[in-house]
């Protein structure tokens, strides 16, 4: 059976969603099951977040913060337990873009996932190759889940 991904964003206008389903598409590229959900619609009572051996996790940035949505996650996760599960973290901004690092470093030090090299940072999906740069970070997390 292939190894599966779990992609979970928050968004506001819906960029962080875009970025989202382009990460899936090179997950896919990769030799692997995506599944892109907003967090909004994720019941982590329901679905059970440890039959993913990914988990990707995207926020844009509003006055500096990652959206609370996604604090609430990580909190979350931290009670379930994804230790060791691949990992890589994402988000549209503006212009400092601090949700982004602070949830890669969250998922590293707290939650102890096995994290892609960097996190991925896109101002829009639209500008500067950045349908390519999200598909590229998809393949480079299904790479990791082949080891
Ligand atoms: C009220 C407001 C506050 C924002 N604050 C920040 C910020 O502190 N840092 C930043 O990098 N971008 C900031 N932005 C820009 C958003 O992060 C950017 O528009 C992003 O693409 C939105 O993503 P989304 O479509 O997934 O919601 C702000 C935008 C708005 C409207």
């Amino acid at each position: 059976m292939a190894k599966k991904a779990l992609i979970i964003y928050a968004t506001r206008t819906g960029q962080t969603q875009k970025i989202a389903e382009l990460i899936a598409e090179g997950i896919r590229f990769g030799g692997m099951e995506a599944e892109t959900i907003n967090v909004n619609d994720l019941d982590t009572s329901q679905k059970n977040l440890k039959d993913y051996d990914a988990i990707v996790i995207g926020s844009p940035t509003y006055h500096g913060e990652i959206l609370q949505s996604i604090k609430t996650l990580l909190f979350k996760l931290e009670s379930i337990g994804v230790e060791g599960k691949v990992g890589g973290a994402f988000g549209s901004y503006g212009w400092s873009g601090e949700a982004i690092d602070r949830i890669y470093n969250t998922m590293l030090h707290v939650l102890k996932m096995n994290m892609v090299n960097d996190a991925l940072w896109l101002k829009s999906a639209d500008l500067g190759g950045g349908i390519q740069m999200a598909q590229s970070y998809g393949k480079e997390i299904a790479k990791k889940m082949m080891t």
